[in-house]
């Protein structure tokens, strides 16, 4: 044993000898090693490591002092972690690692985690709204920046993406995801592990990402944040684990367990989803780490029976790190002393971290040039592409007598609402550690583009949540005490009294930050506080109004979307949301993003999407078509829902072959024309339902999707493939993925309503 360890260091240390600790140009790019390469050396470095050094490595460590805590110096210094997470300055993210490297007895650089979401310094539109652009090119651009900015700061690896389908706008979480459908979050999370990572594993300005939280969690019982899930095989297969799929096979170096239970298994200690799944059916070579403090919570979840026990079902189930609960350090290496746990199964784990730390060039680089951030995030570009991504990410819901786009010449506009100047609502929810904004608000972007006119701002009543956040605790600063109830009158007067006397009126209305994200689930989908009175105050005074929703979830907006001329979804744009804002409003972009997930007209439609199973009542007969006595089905705006400033005709549908042969492939074409007089951009949408089988399926599933861009009067033919991957389901009745010979109908158009159809059918 001892003669392999003295082996293992010696390798580990001519490796980093021989291509120079801590960076150089001559440093070979670790993509480039073969597997084999990697391979022998992560055998060099496991044989080098005793049992107590290989737990280290699958523990990350938390840096946030909290009560009780051991200091994270003494944790690495005494080889304790493998990883660190939530720490955001790049002076102690050296300390520690010289600690890591020349003190901890393995010598091993850690891995510095942290939650970069959608962007570092430079803030982009949160996930959902990115998913809004339909267009895969925006997370990858936007990831790109992110990971550039992050590691120039000494972020190794990010939590993201989040690629949990939701469905029901209750969640709170629905705003770090891509909304409800596999088929567009599949393509949003590749594209954002490619922006991550970048085109080859281990390049120095990318971040390991890691796909999370597998599996299910926006599934969780009345849309409340943590609570059980239970999803039928069918509904995990077909719906939730595309998206995490599509991130395996785009490379993803990590993934993140989830926190709740699934039919009754928490995920994290699921061996059907870790091992039978994952790192069976997908073959997936990373490793898992838990969510936040979820090994000791199999406990707290009535799960496991003791910390013993939670980290033995853990890491038998196929968890490999454990994120800040300290539940492996204490009992693993106990579980393989008398024999519960084997030797191989902390080996597996160990060897899994120590492939993407030498495949992403930990070794020889473990270290961080302290004056690179200040240089990378000055770049120009990454504002012009933050601007880019917010403009091809917010969608236009009505647009009644062409009020938008509004006129430069506007001479006295005011600018109402609790969120029109609010550079936490432009930024959004989830930002890194100690993030001091730069956001443009909305207000501000307005100003820019009328600098000749007079613009008035007035926030009226403010808007906060009823119980406040875990997380404030975190947030700096002092406190704001809430307005009294006269404030807020005075506040909403003044409001209705600035409103009055301008010519045009900009609403900006929706969600503060912390209105959605983690622990941010909510009862109702109305606007919160008064903003619907002071909406229908401000409308009352018949000016033109433009509504601007930021937000990080549907909201139940019918009154708006029956009185107010025109609403832009705005979401929570990033740093350069305010900008992106007035170039829509004021015509200098033209809208064209999509809805990716179902706006309902009341909370209590939720969960509502658009792929639901036909019934033997079908919506659309006079006598069975009202599921609710008390008001309608169909949703305020469907999924795949958005307007433009120009007209688009979506024709001549065409499919390759009216009959196929099982495992065959049809192609579909339609031609769409800009019918307007501005260039615009389309998202051409292709529907298909399967009209028998094994199963019942879905009475409409998007299966392919293109965003073009169009001159006046220009005409494009989109083509789409339906073949075997987007024909097969998983099939409860077979209990395996079938394709059935069966007959298909096909929709082609501009939302998940297109009524433009062809057939086809394929059979044995
Ligand atoms: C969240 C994760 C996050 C982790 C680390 C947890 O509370 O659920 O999404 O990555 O904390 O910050």
């Amino acid at each position: 044993m001892r003669a392999r360890r003295m082996a293992g260091l010696v390798v580990v240390l001519a490796i980093v000898v021989g291509l120079g600790a801590g960076g150089g140009a001559q440093a070979a790019p670790l993509a480039a090693l073969a597997d084999a390469e990697v391979q022998a050396r992560v055998d060099a470095l496991l044989a080098g490591l005793s049992l107590e050094e290989k737990i280290g490595q699958l523990n990350q460590a938390g840096a946030l002092p909290f009560p009780g805590s051991p200091k994270i110096e003494d944790v690495v210094s005494t080889g304790g972690a493998g990883s660190v997470l939530w720490l955001n300055d790049t002076k102690k993210f050296n300390e520690l690692q010289k600690i890591a490297v020349e003190q901890s007895p393995s010598k091993i650089p850690l891995l510095f985690g942290l939650d970069v979401i959608h962007g570092y310094r430079t803030i982009f539109p949160v996930p959902l709204a990115m998913a809004s652009s339909w267009d895969p090119d925006v997370p990858e651009r936007a990831q790109t920046v992110a990971a550039r900015e992050a590691r120039a700061a000494g972020i190794h690896w990010t939590f993201g993406p989040m690629v949990d389908i939701a469905r029901d706008a209750r969640w709170g979480r629905i705003v770090e995801g891509a909304g409800e459908d596999p088929f567009l979050g599949a393509a949003m999370a590749a594209a954002q592990v490619r922006g991550f990572q970048g085109p080859t594993f281990g390049a120095e300005d990318r971040l390991v990402a890691c796909a999370k939280h597998f599996a299910g969690y926006g599934a969780s019982d009345g849309g409340r944040d943590y609570d059980p899930v239970y999803l039928p095989e069918t509904q995990l297969r077909n719906v939730y684990l595309p998206p995490f799929q599509a991130a395996v096979k785009a490379g993803v170096g990590t993934f993140m367990g989830a926190y709740m239970d699934l039919n009754n298994v928490p995920a994290s200690g699921n061996s059907f989803l870790l091992r039978d799944v994952l790192k069976g059916e997908w073959g997936f070579q990373g490793f898992v780490v838990s969510d936040a403090r979820a090994v000791a919570n199999l406990v707290t979840q009535g799960f496991a029976r003791d910390g013993r026990d939670a980290a033995y079902r853990a890491l038998h189930a196929g968890l490999d790190m454990d994120m800040a609960s300290n539940t492996y350090p204490q009992h693993l290496a106990g579980l393989v002393a008398d024999g519960t746990l084997k030797a191989a199964e902390i080996d597996d784990a160990v060897r899994r971290i120590l492939t993407i730390k030498v495949r992403m060039g930990l070794f020889e680089h473990p270290y961080t040039d302290e004056s690179l951030l200040a240089k990378v995030v000055a770049s120009p570009e990454h504002n012009k592409e933050a601007r880019w991504a917010a403009q091809r990410s917010m969608v236009l819901l009505r647009n009644e007598g062409k009020t938008l786009p509004l006129s430069k010449d506007l001479e006295n506009v005011a600018v109402i609402g609790p969120l029109a100047d609010s550079q936490d609502a432009t930024d959004g929810s989830w930002l890194v550690f100690g993030h001091t904004s730069n956001a443009v608000t909305v207000l501000q972007g307005i100003k820019a583009k009328l600098p000749n006119a007079r613009v008035e701002h007035a926030p009226g009543p403010e808007i906060r949540r009823e119980f406040p956040s875990f997380f404030e605790a975190f947030m700096p600063g002092p406190k704001k005490a809430p307005q009294t109830p006269e404030e807020a009158e005075a506040a909403f007067q003044q409001a209705v009294a600035t409103a009055r006397a301008a010519d045009t009126v900009v609403m900006v209305l929706g969600e503060s930050a912390n209105m959605a994200g983690e622990a941010a689930s909510r009862a109702s989908l109305d606007l919160p506080g008064r903003q619907q009175e002071l909406l229908e105050a401000v409308v009352a005074l018949e000016k033109p109004v433009v509504l601007v929703l930021l937000n990080g979830r549907p909201l139940a907006v019918a009154w708006a979307a029956e009185h107010v001329p025109a609403i832009l979804e705005a979401w929570e744009p990033g740093s350069a949301g305010g900008h992106a804002v007035a170039d829509i409003l004021f015509g200098d972009v033209n809208p064209g993003g999509k809805l990716p997930v179902t706006f309902p007209r009341k909370t209590g439609q939720t969960p509502i999407y658009y792929a639901r199973n036909l019934t033997h009542s079908p919506e659309g007969r006079p006598m069975y078509s009202q599921r609710y006595w008390d008001g309608a089905v169909a949703p305020l705006y469907p999924f795949g829902f958005g307007l433009s400033y120009t007209t688009f005709s979506i024709a001549d549908l065409k499919v390759s072959a009216p009959q196929v042969k099982l495992g065959e492939e049809v192609t579909v074409t339609a031609d769409v024309a800009n019918t307007g007089s501005v260039a615009g951009d389309e998202v051409v949408q292709l529907y298909i339902h399967q009209k028998a089988g094994r199963d019942s399926r879905p009475m409409r599933e998007l299966k392919g999707f293109e965003r073009v861009t169009l001159r006046p009067g220009e005409k494009r033919t989109v083509a789409f493939r339906l073949g075997p991957d987007e024909l097969r389901y998983w099939s409860t009745s077979a209990g395996a993925w079938v394709q059935d010979a069966e007959a298909f109908d096909v929709w082609v158009g501009a939302d998940s309503t297109a009524t433009l159809s062809a057939s086809f059918t394929v059979v044995p």
